[in-house]
């Protein structure tokens, strides 16, 4: 493998150009020449390369995520200062980063996108300056940023100048979190502590095959711990997006990646200042929709897919889903009520019976964050038996995780609504988005049944003399107190009753009742008690 040769052109005086020429054709020839030399990052070999990885270039992953044509770019002609460990002849116009801005459907977006083909992507301190121009450009103009990842991490040439250069980008992603929403994309290696930037992002996008995250990698590991691992297996999208939760969204290929992030951003306000971008309505405010009625099962154990309850709900049954493999057990997305988004959390009774595990909680919790900071309305559909008992929940800290989807509710200032389809049980009743924890519209269907616990629970805790004493007719007597304990908790009205309810409502009608509540809620404005911040449970 043949080294490229830079080829640098540094000087005007490096270019020929005819003398017969005037001054400025002269000077644009050599504008001209340089912008294509630094359009070619580490050069052809490198970008064969890069292709025979099965990944496209930089730029063209900005063409692809950016309007045709709207990509400006800046710093084209930046290159590195540093002359040891041979790099002083290994300057390339541009460095290993393109940044600048565009538009994605028309509105403005700041982005970069690391060039692997030049000295692996890897982050120098110019590298580093060029990434928060862009990431200040989007914080000073509040518009979204999109980071595109494909790096072997810190250069290690450089240094402290290039762990230097990570901590002024980890500075700038936890300043403007919450300011304009950041969306990291990993379609290569994001090694070391390069993968933090991206962890304090709002969302996380990989491709298939091609994007890895890792602290450490295989070698490291099986140095460390023993164990042996491929890249894939230790830090690939699969890896992310079902056991470690680092990954929001996964995508075959970097195509479908970059549509999926550009169809995301269309979901979301450019800033904390902007209400979320209202679509045109494309279906009926008072679309009712009798099949909703049917699709909780009578039997309170028989699974259903909270899924298909809020397609039918939504605009045009579209669902963008977020988390699709991680913690399956509570479903997270964005979605459109009569064309305003809105973030959706539901209780998923089709896997755990929608219990609330350490998992569920955090993806939860952080989900509903994320709504708050971009003013996007809450919809909770419940359906919980509870939080997850067991002995790896506790010593796992579920108390302080479930600690943190209370916290994250009772924060939220943007409009809360809430329906319970069928079980509130316990501690999850008060947390998916209760009455006490300041939800603004809580609804519920006939079918929903708000208790401390589910009756065979309950009943062997508050009879248990009772049944003991029956002897021989235990099983019928608990069968008795059972119904008992039924007939009075497993319905909506003691909590319509003291208004912890607003409205128990036909399932059919579910659709243009959220509607009619977020229409009243639209110039909501609450706040929380003056501080510093709050000290959520980590
Ligand atoms: C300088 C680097 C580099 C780096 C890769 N290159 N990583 N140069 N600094 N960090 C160069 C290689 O020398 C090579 O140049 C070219 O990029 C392509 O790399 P390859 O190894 O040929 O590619 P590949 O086989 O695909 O492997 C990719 C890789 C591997 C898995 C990323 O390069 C790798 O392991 N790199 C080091 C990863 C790492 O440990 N980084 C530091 C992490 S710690 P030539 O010209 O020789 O072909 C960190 C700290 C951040 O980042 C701290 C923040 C707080």
């Amino acid at each position: 493998m043949g080294l490229i040769s830079p080829q640098i052109l540094t000087l005007e005086t490096n270019v020929t150009t005819p003398s017969e020429k005037p001054l400025m054709d002269q000077k644009l020839e050599t504008l001209g020449q340089m912008r294509q030399q630094s359009q070619q990052g580490g050069g052809a070999a490198r970008i064969q390369q890069q292709r025979l990885r099965g990944k496209l270039t930089a730029r063209e992953r900005l063409a692809r995520l950016m309007d045709p044509g709207s990509f400006q770019e800046l710093d084209a002609f930046v290159t590195h200062r540093t002359s040891d460990f041979g790099l002083a002849g290994r300057k390339f116009l541009g460095d290993a980063v393109v940044t600048g801005w565009g538009r994605v459907d028309g509105r403005q977006v700041f982005a970069y996108s690391q060039d692997f083909t030049v000295l692996g992507g890897s982050l120098s301190e110019v590298v580093g300056q060029k990434i928060c121009k862009v990431m200040d450009l989007a914080g000073k103009t509040g518009c979204p940023l999109v980071g595109i990842n494909d790096s072997g991490g810190a250069r290690i040439q450089e240094g402290a100048l290039s762990l230097a250069a990570y901590g002024d980008i980890f500075l700038r992603n936890t300043l403007y979190s919450g300011v304009v929403p950041q969306i990291s994309v990993i379609l290569g290696p994001s090694a070391g502590g390069a993968v933090y930037s991206p962890a304090i992002t709002d969302f996380i996008f990989m491709a298939q095959g091609t994007g890895q995250m890792y602290i450490t990698g295989p070698d490291v590991v099986k140095a460390v711990t023993g164990a042996e691992v491929s890249h894939e297996d230790l830090g690939g999208a699969a890896a992310h997006a079902t056991r470690s939760g680092v990954a929001h969204f996964v995508y075959a290929s970097e195509d479908d990646c970059l549509a999926g992030v550009r169809h995301m951003l269309g979901f979301l306000p450019a800033n904390n200042l902007e209400d979320p971008p209202l679509a045109p309505a494309s279906d009926p405010d008072s679309r009712a929709d009798p099949e909703l009625r049917h699709i909780v099962p009578h039997a309170p154990n028989r699974p259903y897919d909270m899924r298909h309850i809020i397609r039918r709900i939504v605009d045009g049954g579209e669902f963008l889903e977020v988390h699709q493999s991680f913690a399956p057990n509570v479903v997270v997305g964005l979605a459109r009520l009569a064309g305003r988004p809105v973030g959706l959390v539901g209780n998923q009774p089709d896997h755990l019976a929608g219990v609330l595990d350490i998992d569920a909680s955090v993806k939860a919790a952080r989900f509903v964050r994320f709504c708050d900071c971009f003013n996007i309305p809450l919809v909770t559909l419940v359906d919980v038996p509870g939080f997850m008992p067991g002995v790896d929940q506790e010593y796992g800290g579920i108390i302080r995780h479930g600690a943190k989807l209370i916290y994250a509710y009772a924060e939220a200032t943007v409009p809360k609504v809430a329906v319970i389809t069928r079980k509130a049980y316990g501690g999850a009743y008060i947390v998916m988005s209760s009455k006490h924890l300041r939800a603004d519209i809580n609804l519920a269907w006939p079918s929903a049944e708000i208790a401390v616990m589910g009756p065979e629970g309950a009943v062997n805790i508050i009879y248990r003399e009772e049944i003991s004493k029956a002897g021989a007719d235990a099983d019928a007597v608990r069968r008795r107190l059972i119904q008992e304990y039924q007939e009075k908790f497993t319905s909506p009205y003691i909590a319509a009753s003291r208004g912890f309810l607003d409205d128990v409502i036909d399932p059919a009608e579910t659709r243009p009742r959220l509607i009619q509540a977020l229409a009243m809620l639209q110039d909501k404005r609450d706040s929380l008690p003056a501080k510093k911040h709050g000290n959520i449970p980590l």
